[in-house]
């Protein structure tokens, strides 16, 4: 059994996030985990609040209060919306902390040593009605690339490129909106990433093949553009402050690393809150640190690939220590809102802690990574979603559900009935259903999730049509043991779905499962050819009939999300 370490995207403090963030990063993470850790593989999925940076300093002027108490406050909230959607991370760590604090500057000593940083003095946008440096974020403009006329000064959220503060063309200050704003000469550590451009693409040649092709298209077009050197400090009041031991000088006007820095570094910094919360027993390094027998896969939507597929690598390469790089990138396109953009700027679109208060998670997981945006943009619509909740989620699997357990304890009591041997349609139900799974486990297995979702979808009808083929309610006028064996068989499904659907809908799954009194039962995994015999619930079983598992969304529901959410632009 493998080691899997696995890392989902830092959301931004700056704010509860919505579905679309949700659904390119910490969602098919843990989907991913979770089927994993069933099929026995030791997995450690890591994720934290990335916390420093202009969004961060933003957001808490917004909302009046301290940097330091707006993060405390944001981090428990974002935490517990994801405990919510039953994300089960090993650690949800903080880039503010710590441990993050001195690993980045480790990499930063590491880095200097071998020649891979410089101090240059640079010209930076200066405002004088805010009376100080505006880096990234702070300021606002028309992208040189795109046209795009709120792009930011470090990125541009329309093309994703990236952007120097003084690439934007009728630039003003995000702070005050004044456009009253000079070029000044500042010091500032610069990361010599064009040093380092032939390794990385070793890196890439060696590592990037198997990734999708959006994750390597986008790290071969980083890397045909050419690298840049970069600066990697920022005039900012929140942040890792340059190390004083090595920069005395910008360490004394009170530079920090860039919020880019310091938030990849985070994956080991969280990883390091882990282990030093129990250190007898964890140990952060041997998922880190000449981690050779360790499979890494990063999960993240696509304006981060540029930084996780080459500035990052380049980051861990240029210590000259061996760090554990990404061995698989999983990168997603946008999820958008009928159409147009999800913003959490704009409140476009619904948010995780908006959701969550609407429908429980497994509906918002079944319906995301069933749409998840893996080859394209995908939209969601309340149409779209609710016709999925009903359609596989109520109909096809709770219904098969209710219905089969509630026949079954009407005809025969509380227990797995007995009745004939199995015939020929079980023996065909049998094959179909190993074929299934065997398509299921490998579109798992290549993080194919929309793919993996048709085949669960699959497997779920599947069980449908053998109950409308025996008609166990027609069966049991004539012949009591066909009856008993089509319920017994049928409630074997049921008991295979609760295992094969848990990195999907976490919690039915655990309702199906507990449905049955099975001694030692567990979710561990449960392979196509011992799927093959359905035969793990055995006649005798004591069993209950779990409460309606997924109940419809209405026309006057779809009606009141509509009008309360937004519909069409
Ligand atoms: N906070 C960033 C975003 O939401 C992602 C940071 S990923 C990390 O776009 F690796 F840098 F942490
Ligand atoms: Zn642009």
């Amino acid at each position: 059994m493998a080691r899997h370490l696995i890392t989902s995207a830092l959301p931004y403090i700056n704010g509860i996030k919505h579905l679309g963030n949700m659904v390119g990063s910490m969602l098919p993470a843990d989907v991913y985990s979770r089927y994993l850790r069933q099929r026995g593989h030791d997995v450690l999925y890591i994720c934290a609040t990335d916390e420093h940076g202009t969004p961060a300093e933003l957001a808490a002027k917004a909302a009046g209060q301290s940097v330091d108490a707006f993060c405390a406050e944001q981090h428990d909230a974002q935490k517990a919306i994801y405990d919510g959607f039953g994300l089960a991370f090993d650690h949800f760590g903080r880039s503010s902390s710590p441990e993050n604090v001195e690993l980045t500057q480790h990499f930063a000593r590491k880095l200097h040593e071998n020649g891979f940083i410089e101090e240059r003095a640079i010209r930076q946008v200066y405002s004088n009605a805010d009376e100080r440096f505006l880096p990234d974020r702070y300021i606002v403009g028309t992208c040189p690339h795109c046209g795009y006329d709120k792009a930011r000064g470090d990125q541009c959220e329309n093309c994703t490129r990236v952007l120097d503060p003084t690439d934007l063309i009728d630039a003003r200050s995000a702070i005050s909106g004044s456009s009253d704003l000079e070029v000044r000469e500042t010091k500032h550590l610069f990361l010599l990433q064009s040093k380092l451009q032939g390794e990385v693409e070793k890196f890439i040649d060696e590592t990037g093949e198997e990734w999708p092709t959006l994750a390597s298209s986008i790290a071969r077009k980083w890397l045909t553009e050419g690298l840049h050197d970069r600066a990697i400090t920022r005039d900012l009041d929140w942040g890792v402050p340059v190390p004083a031991d090595v920069w005395p000088d910008l360490a004394a006007e009170g530079k920090v690393f860039y919020v880019w820095f310091d938030a990849p570094i985070e994956y080991i910094g969280s990883t390091k809150e882990w282990a030093d919360v129990d250190p007898e027993n964890r140990d952060w390094k041997s998922w880190w640190y000449e981690a050779d027998d360790v499979r890494y896969t990063e999960f993240m939507a696509k304006d981060n690939v540029p930084f996780h597929s080459v500035m990052f690598p380049a980051t861990q390469l240029g210590t000259r220590e061996p760090w554990k790089k990404v061995d698989f990138l999983k990168a997603f396109n946008w999820l958008n809102y009928y159409g147009g953009k999800f913003s959490t700027s704009q409140r476009r679109g619904i948010f995780t802690d908006a959701a969550l208060e609407l429908l429980p998670a497994d509906y918002w997981r079944y319906f995301l990574i069933a749409n998840a945006p893996e080859s394209d943009d995908t939209s969601f619509t309340w149409e779209l979603f609710s016709s999925s909740v009903n359609k596989d989620l109520a109909d096809t699997l709770g219904n098969f559900v209710n219905r089969v357990l509630s026949f079954s304890r009407k005809r025969f009591g509380d227990e797995v009935p007995a009745g004939a041997e199995a015939g020929e349609a079980e023996a065909k139900l049998g094959e179909d259903i190993a074929r299934l799974l065997a398509e299921y486990e490998g579109h798992m297995e290549a993080l194919q999730f929309r793919k993996a979702a048709a085949s669960l979808r699959a497997l779920w009808s599947t069980g449908n049509s053998y109950l409308e083929e025996k008609a166990p309610w027609l069966e049991i006028k004539t012949d009591k043991d066909a009856a008993a064996l089509t319920l017994r068989t049928a409630m074997n499904l049921i008991h295979l779905y609760s295992v094969i659907s848990e990195p999907f809908i976490p919690s039915s799954a655990k309702a199906m499962r507990g449905a049955f009194a099975l001694d030692g039962d567990t979710a561990l995994w449960i392979t196509p050819d011992e799927a093959r015999s359905l035969s793990a619930v055995p006649a005798g079983t004591p069993f209950t009939v779990p409460p309606v598992l997924f109940a419809k969304i209405t026309e006057d529901d779809l009606t009141s999300y509509k009008d309360r959410f937004g519909g069409e632009e």
